[in-house]
């Protein structure tokens, strides 16, 4: 029996390439939706996979919202059918008529966008009310990132009311992204979690006395979704668990999830005792974390010794078994900009490499 990641017809795949495994990502999208419990309460971020066809699995799961960063995600989720997107990203500039393109292009899919600043939301609803249209804003809220969004206080009651009083604005309710919180025990990001959202529900309290609609809460990453996968009250965004990496794996043990993204890369040169250069530089697998970036799963004593643009040099105690061709399997420590490298995936059905997937959304700019 071959292992799990093993291709058959590897011949016929150039390298370096970016591998799934769909049957891996089907189980994945089960098991986010067993732990939040249904469908009803999962919004997954696309930003990981930036693909229609996983869109489309995750719509055959019997799931409805999604989340994305960029006007392209967006698009490719709404053409790939989806129904309920969520922009959560600051909407400003020309990214406020794209936005009011995309509502016009996709009538049978309700957008969302999130906003921080009065002037955004002035923008907002400048833009749509002059068309003649509507979109939903949803108050970025900052619960401890420090990233986007306004503090759970009385501005930010006053920025609701901005929201819910435009004309051609309907209040969406409250964005809180927590990546912040990522310690590897699980008890500690709970404890962090509790006190980080304490503000924000009361200030859900607040805004709900002063009469305002509140329709949805929408928390946090993979990190956090077993902590916020217990509260009814919210809508989870994990994006990561889809395909898993290996730096979340390490990082939190009591999540289970199955690593459906592989790299293949070539052994290109031999420049040492020990040593294999590999066709997996910076361009073709993501850098911005420290070495170790990629573990092999078919050499896994080896070590990161120089990345460069096209070439990774590594040590191994295995390296002499190994020859100028011979290929190896790695999972990424980072797999969302890792995908975002790719304009294709190749996809491995039954051991086999069989069509491949475009990375649409890893383009700024789709149709809109
Ligand atoms: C706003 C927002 N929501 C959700 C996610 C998904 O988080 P994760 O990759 O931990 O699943 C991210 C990740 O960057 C994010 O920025």
């Amino acid at each position: 029996m071959s292992e799990w990641f093993a291709v058959e017809n590897a011949g016929e795949v150039p390298s370096p390439a970016l591998l799934l495994y769909p049957e891996r990502i089907r189980e994945n999208i089960r098991r986010m939706i067993r732990m939040a419990g249904g469908g009803q309460r999962l919004r997954p971020h696309v930003k990981t996979h930036k693909l229609a066809e996983v869109v489309r699995m995750q719509l055959e799961e019997g799931l409805i919202k999604f989340k994305c960063a960029t006007i392209a995600e967006a698009e490719m989720t709404a053409g790939a059918g989806a129904k309920d997107v969520l922009l959560a990203y600051p909407i400003v500039g020309p990214n406020v008529g794209r936005l009011l393109e995309l509502v016009r292009t996709f009538p049978a899919t309700q957008f969302s966008c999130v906003a921080d600043t009065a002037s955004a939301i002035q923008q907002l609803a400048k833009t749509f009310s002059a068309a003649g249209r509507e979109v939903e804003v949803l108050l970025d809220v900052d619960c401890g990132q420090h990233r986007t969004g306004v503090a759970p206080d009385a501005d930010a009651l006053r920025l609701y009311r901005l929201i819910a009083n435009s004309p051609a604005l309907r209040p969406g309710g409250l964005h809180v992204y927590d990546g912040h919180i990522h310690q590897s025990a699980l008890a500690e990001r709970e404890t962090d979690c509790a006190a980080d959202f304490a503000p924000v529900l009361e200030f859900h309290r607040a805004l709900l006395a002063a009469g305002l609609p509140v329709p949805r809460v929408v928390a946090g990453g993979t990190p956090t979704f077993p902590i916020h996968a217990r509260n009814p009250a919210f809508e989870c965004s994990p994006g990561t668990c889809v395909l898993w990496d290996f730096d979340y794996a390490e990082l939190f043990a009591e999540l289970d999830f199955l690593m459906a993204a592989v790299m293949l890369t070539r052994v290109v040169s031999k420049p040492g005792p020990n040593r294999l250069c590999l066709d997996l530089g910076h361009k073709a697998i993501a850098s911005e974390k420290p070495p170790p970036r990629v573990k092999f799963l078919n050499l896994p004593d080896a070590t990161a010794i120089s990345h460069n643009e096209e070439h990774l040099v590594v040590e191994s105690a295995g390296a002499s078994r190994l020859a100028v061709g011979d290929c190896l399997y790695g999972v990424p420590r980072h797999i969302c900009p890792t995908v975002a490298l790719y304009s294709e995936a190749t996809v491995i059905r039954q051991g086999r490499a069989s069509e491949r997937w475009r990375i649409t959304a890893r383009e700024r700019r789709l149709t809109i």
